[in-house]
């Protein structure tokens, strides 16, 4: 028994991709220990990210200290990460939009109705704002990927090797189905017992993986238990599992949660939390604007054409960095950010 559980776990790890069981090493989770405190620092946009509760009179916070990639040491041009998520390429104006209702039709609220209120509202009752900035409404697994994972793993989750892992093969390590197909395949005859050790040691490694994150790749201690779980059913539809419980689930979010999913998911990853902009720093030094900036700077417009299109690559000949464009997030999930990043630092 005790060999075949070892036979088992050896199939298991040529399984997954060969990082899979490197990465949930205790060496590799020593190292993110140092780097992940800043992230761990951040405060909760949010306090009470709870479910269905009325709008908590909270004030809003949002991410803090240096980018991810300043926490690596790296700069932009040294690395994929977030940069992943559209190819960088332009969106092209006659594709359609991509879906502007999060969640699914007939689900109750979407973030559209909420940012026009909340824009309606500044002009004329701003001390109303932050209720409509954690008013909820329902979104879906696939957001939840969108906005922490899809600039550094992709679209499908295949990632950028050999810098950014595909998540697909430690999904499909958690899956009873595929991993006896698999070892039947192989001629590998393993009872259900041991198949239930494989995959929940893939399942406990997976949700390590986001609690602590890795080695270059941030925590994402910040999701809910909800989150996770409807994370996790978007993450088995991009791996092929056959569907499960967590297929389809629905979650709880608000604006000022959309923009703290967005900025430490993706923007985080090279832009400050705080600091100069671009009027305060010299932009040919290759000094990227804080996120704080953003709202005081920009007008809402303008941040969103910077999000979906990028910048020009007029900012390579004077020496900057070029920022990628994410066609993928909507004009109403760009104005979450600003919304909430404005309120954070009023
Ligand atoms: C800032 C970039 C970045 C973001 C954002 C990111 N990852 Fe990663 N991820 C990485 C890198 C880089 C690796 C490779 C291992 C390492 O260096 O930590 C990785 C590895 C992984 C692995 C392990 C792959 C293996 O072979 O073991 C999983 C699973 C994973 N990521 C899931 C996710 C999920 C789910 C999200 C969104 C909640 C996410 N990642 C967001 C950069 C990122
Ligand atoms: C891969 C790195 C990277 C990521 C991720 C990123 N940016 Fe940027 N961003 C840059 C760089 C580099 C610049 C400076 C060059 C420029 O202005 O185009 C910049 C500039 C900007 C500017 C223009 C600022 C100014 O004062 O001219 C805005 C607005 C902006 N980013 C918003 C965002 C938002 C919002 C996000 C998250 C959705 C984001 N960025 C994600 C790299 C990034």
């Amino acid at each position: 028994m005790n060999r075949m559980i070892y036979v088992v776990f050896a199939f298991a790890a040529s399984l997954a991709a060969a990082g899979f069981w490197l990465s949930a090493s205790g060496q590799d989770m020593q190292a993110n220990g140092g780097k992940g405190s800043a992230q761990l620092a951040t405060k909760m946009l949010i306090a009470n990210a709870g479910v269905k509760t009325e709008a908590p009179a909270t004030p809003i916070a949002s991410v803090q200290g240096p980018s991810w990639l300043k926490h690596l040491g790296l700069t932009v041009s040294q690395t994929r990460m977030g940069q992943a998520g559209a190819g960088g390429s332009v969106p092209n104006t006659s594709d359609k939009k991509p879906e502007l209702m999060v969640g699914t039709s007939g689900q109750p609220g979407s973030l559209k109705p909420i940012v026009r209120r909340l824009l309606a509202t500044l002009r004329t009752r701003p001390e109303e704002s932050p209720e409509i900035l954690n008013e909820k409404f329902t979104a879906a697994g696939s957001d939840l990927y969108r906005w922490n994972c899809q600039g550094c793993h992709g679209p499908d989750g295949s990632g950028v090797a050999p810098e950014i892992n595909s998540v697909l093969g430690p999904v499909q390590g958690t899956s009873a189905v595929l991993t006896k197909k698999r070892m039947e395949a192989r001629g590998i005859d393993a009872d259900d017992e041991v198949i239930n050790q494989v995959t929940e040691l893939a399942e406990a490694s997976l949700r390590d993986r986001l609690q602590h994150g890795g080695k270059s790749m941030p925590s994402f201690e910040y999701l809910r238990a909800d989150e996770v779980d409807a994370l996790i059913g978007h993450l088995e539809k991009l791996a092929g599992v056959p569907p499960t419980k967590r297929n389809g689930l629905l979650v709880p979010e608000s604006a000022a949660r959309v923009g703290e999913h967005i900025e430490r998911g993706t923007c985080h990853i090279c832009h400050d939390a705080t600091g100069p902009g671009a009027g305060q720093a010299s932009m040919k030094q290759g000094t990227i604007p804080s996120l704080a900036s953003l709202p005081r700077e920009h007008s809402l417009s303008g941040v969103v054409h910077q999000v979906q299109y990028g910048s020009c690559d007029v900012m390579k000949m004077t020496g900057g960095d070029v920022m990628p464009a994410y066609p993928y997030f909507t004009e109403e999930e760009i104005a979450a950010i600003y919304f909430s990043e404005y309120a954070a630092r009023r």
